[in-house]
């Protein structure tokens, strides 16, 4: 993967590949658009992640095309699929009321990118505990942490290590949308001070616009964890 920072690709100034690259990436005017544009993307084996990752960043974000989705609860974010892309992926929106985070988690050898659609997005990066590091009871390394904004766009996969995901804002709402593939049912998580970790299961809160009945979700629960990841 180039290492390229995206909210600067439309203003990409000299870089000549990324002007080139930019240049193929068709006109998307809406969610629509993109949904139809990103399963082009993955209807070969090959996943290309610049272009997906170019893709997503070439849809403006406009609530109109997704307020449908954006689902909050009070008590913790929120996953709503928004497209299942063929099987081969899950495209769905995060809600995150105001202050909501993720705990700490892998991405179970799927790809993901992750694109701001509404206020913005603190992710903070971990090194991968080691094995004594589990049994020792060692707190998280972190290895990064970033604000991304609006429309900006990034990728994470678990060789990149772990993340946690927040909405670090105390009086705004934030949205993003999140691609996911191959789809993945449960994940890994972590406890920061000790490194252990469980399983657990991801569950959508809304499918296409319509609330998952309760009894959907909790026939899936068992003694695991749940998670919105
Ligand atoms: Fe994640």
């Amino acid at each position: 993967m180039a290492e390229l920072d995206y909210r600067s690709c439309f203003g990409a100034g000299q870089d000549v590949e990324v002007q080139k690259r930019m240049l193929s990436v068709p006109k998307i005017d809406n969610l629509d658009d993109l949904i139809r544009e990103l399963r082009e993307a993955f209807a070969t084996e090959y996943v290309n992640i610049e272009r997906v990752q170019d893709l997503m960043s070439a849809y403006n974000s406009n609530p109109r095309d997704w307020i449908k989705f954006a689902k909050f609860d009070p008590h913790r974010y929120t996953r709503n699929l928004v497209d299942e892309g063929n099987g081969k992926y899950n495209l769905m929106l995060l809600a995150w009321a105001e202050g909501q985070g993720s705990s700490i988690h892998d991405h179970a050898n799927s790809h993901c990118f992750m694109k701001v659609l509404d206020g913005s997005l603190r992710e903070v990066r971990f090194a991968w505990p080691s094995e004594s590091e589990e049994e020792e009871e060692k707190e998280m390394q972190i290895i990064g942490q970033t604000t991304l904004k609006t429309n900006d766009v990034t990728y994470m996969n678990d060789s990149l290590g772990l993340h946690r995901v927040e909405n670090p804002s105390h009086t705004q709402t934030a949205a993003s949308l999140h691609l996911y593939s191959p789809p993945f049912e449960s994940v890994l998580l972590f406890d920061q001070r000790t490194g252990h970790k469980t399983k657990g299961k991801c569950t959508f809160w809304s499918k296409y616009g319509v609330r998952t009945p309760f009894s959907a979700i909790s026939a899936k629960l068992d003694a695991e964890d749940y998670e919105n990841n």
